[in-house]
Order: structure tokens, then C-alpha cells, then sequence
């Protein structure tokens, strides 16, 4: 039998806007993702038992059913038993580059390749939507990260509308390796810093309609030189007072003349907007030497149409996943 290997993107936020509660408990968003090409590469390979393996090269990701990873490969276990008494078990290994709980999606994109990857694996044939679907269930933004681009993601981060392509952007990411921030504690703590304000249940529906028109949705393909004015983050107004070395990054990075900045998703990691690389590598160098700290880690990447891409011994084969058929 074969094996994967595959490359998963991280993803930034455009746009990220809380609207309201959710019945589930979860916040109701409004979400403009990016794919970025700063990728993680996952390879699966078969092993003879009916167990699942999986080796990281990174400290801080464990390499237990704590992990996304495993726990994607353990969800299809169990939704599909014959499968893996056909073709036995598999070892997950995941070579990191995507900094580890960022607020980029690391975890949630390699849950999305191990998904890609034992379907092709284990030959299950399913549809797009049907590994979304799965992935939805594991979190959030694996759904997006399994079809990657740019896309509108509302609900709780799930339902994705497709938009297009913004053009070649260039990112610097920046992010503190001794700050982490919780996903959980960042929504929480805006829903009792700023809950009061959320919008009603019924009213719902109604909001999502008008967010097809709104700035970033509805102006930005039209006219892309007004992404960095577009740019916005709610989860910064209860990241920012708690965490002064992100406002610190953030300041640093307006100050070096960038398109736009921001934190993105939950943090801490702050991304900054340029026309091109070498305009990026000069605002990356401009922030390192004015901050000077030696925990701040730097990386530039460009905007990406993929979310999941197959690779085999390092040469591209073909992107994944197309449009909602079976292969
Ligand atoms: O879905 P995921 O596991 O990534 O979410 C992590 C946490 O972030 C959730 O437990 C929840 O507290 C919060 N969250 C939320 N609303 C969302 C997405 C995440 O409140 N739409």
C-alpha cells in the first residue's frame, strides 16, 4: 500500500468578528480566513497493526491522543472499522514548521491532511464536504483548512462561502515563542467584557445576509488596495490590554510603513501586509532590530489558494481537494 505525504497551509485572519452567542455555546462569527503558504508536512505511512502512531518534531506537540492529528485519524476509526481491518493501521508523522498555538490553525490543519490523507490511504472515496463535515467536528477552522484560499466563514467558524482570490500578498508573521494565548479564555472573556452588546438570536440570519455586502466581503476584490484599512480583529480588544508584547509587535509593525497588521485569530501571532517579499524581508528586519528581543521568531510567507496539498518524495503531484465530487 502507499504512502502521503502531505503539505498543510497555516491560515491568518482577515477579518474576524464576533456577532453573538451561538446555542451550541460557541460564538456565531463572521470570519475572513487566508491561507498562507507556511506549511506543515504530514506523511502517513501503513503499519501492520490496527493502531495509530504519531512522531512530531516539535517539543511542545504531543505525540498522544491529545493531538489533533491522532484524534482525526481515531475519528475515522471509528466511523469506518472495516476500513481499517482492510488496510490496518497507520503512523502519523508531522514535521512542524507552522508555529505551535499561534492562532494559525497549525493543529487544525494537520487534523485536515491526516483527513485528505486516509481517505486516499484507506480508499474511502469521500466528497470535500464530507471531510469538512468530519473536520467540523474535531474544531472550528478544520473545515477551512482542509479546502484552504480565501474564504467567508460564518457560524461557529464552519460554513464557508468562497471568495476571490485577493492576488499575490506578502505576510510577515511574528510571534513571542514564551506567550501563548488561549483560544477558550480569549472568548470567554469577550463574551463577559462584551456580551451585552451581542446580537440577538432572532436577528441572526439577517446579520449573515448583510455581511455578503459589508467592506471586506463585498469592496475588497474590487478595489486591494484597501485590505489593510479592511483588516480587523475583535479578539485583539481582549488580547491587547492582557498581552502588551502583541501591542508591542503590533506597533512596531504599523511604524515599519506595512499595508496593514494584526493579530490573528486568537494569537498571539501579529501578521503584517506587503506588496512583495522583498518589501516584507526589509519590514521583518526593521522590527527585529527595534525590538531586539531573543524570543521573538519571524517568518514570511505568501498568500495561498491551498489548504491541503498532496506531495510524494518532495515533488508536488497535484492540489487537493476539487469542487464536491468523488475522486
Ligand atoms: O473549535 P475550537 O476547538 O477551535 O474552539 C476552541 C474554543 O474557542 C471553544 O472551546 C470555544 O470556547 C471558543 N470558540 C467559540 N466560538 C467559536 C469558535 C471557538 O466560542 N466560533
Amino acid at each position: 500500500m502507499r504512502s502521503y505525504s502531505l503539505q498543510a497551509s497555516a491560515k491568518i485572519n482577515l477579518y474576524l468578528e464576533i456577532i453573538g452567542d451561538r446555542p451550541d455555546g460557541y460564538h456565531e462569527l463572521a470570519m475572513v480566513l487566508q491561507s498562507i503558504d507556511l506549511v506543515d508536512r504530514i506523511d502517513l505511512r501503513p503499519i501492520g497493526t490496527d493502531t495509530i502512531r504519531v512522531r512530531c518534531d516539535h517539543p511542545q506537540v504531543p505525540p498522544d491522543k491529545n493531538n489533533l492529528a491522532y484524534r482525526a485519524a481515531d475519528l475515522l476509526v471509528k466511523q469506518f472499522p472495516d476500513a481499517l481491518a482492510k488496510y490496518g493501521g497507520v503512523e502519523i508523522s508531522i514535521h512542524k514548521q507552522i508555529p505551535v498555538a499561534a492562532g494559525l490553525a497549525g493543529g487544525s490543519a494537520n487534523a485536515a491532511a491526516v483527513l485528505v490523507g486516509m481517505d486516499l490511504l484507506w480508499q474511502l472515496g469521500l466528497t470535500q464536504s464530507e471531510l469538512q463535515e468530519l473536520g467540523g467536528a474535531l474544531g472550528s477552522d478544520v473545515p477551512f483548512c482542509i479546502a484552504g484560499g480565501t474564504t467567508l466563514a460564518t457560524g461557529r467558524g464552519d460554513e464557508l462561502s468562497p471568495l476571490a482570490d485577493l492576488g499575490s500578498f506578502c505576510v510577515v508573521l511574528a510571534k513571542y515563542r514564551n506567550v501563548s494565548i488561549s483560544t477558550a479564555w480569549a472568548y470567554q472573556t469577550y463574551r463577559q467584557q462584551f456580551g451585552s452588546s451581542y446580537c440577538a438570536p432572532e436577528d441572526l440570519d439577517c446579520r449573515r445576509e448583510r455581511l455578503h455586502s459589508g467592506p471586506m466581503v463585498g469592496q475588497l476584490p474590487k478595489d486591494r488596495s484597501k485590505i489593510g484599512k479592511l483588516l480587523h480583529n475583535d479578539l485583539e480588544k481582549v488580547a491587547l490590554p492582557v498581552y502588551p508584547q502583541v501591542l508591542q509587535l503590533r506597533e512596531a509593525f504599523e511604524s515599519a510603513g506595512v499595508l496593514g497588521t494584526m493579530m490573528s485569530g486568537s494569537g498571539p501571532t501579529v501578521f503584517a501586509l506587503a506588496e512583495s517579499r522583498a518589501q516584507a524581508e526589509e519590514v521583518r528586519d526593521r522590527v527585529k532590530s527595534a525590538i531586539a528581543s531573543p524570543d521573538l521568531d519571524f517568518w514570511v510567507a505568501n498568500f495561498s489558494n491551498t489548504g491541503i496539498r498532496i506531495v510524494s518524495d518532495g515533488n508536488e503531484m497535484k492540489p487537493q481537494i476539487n469542487a464536491d465530487q468523488r475522486r
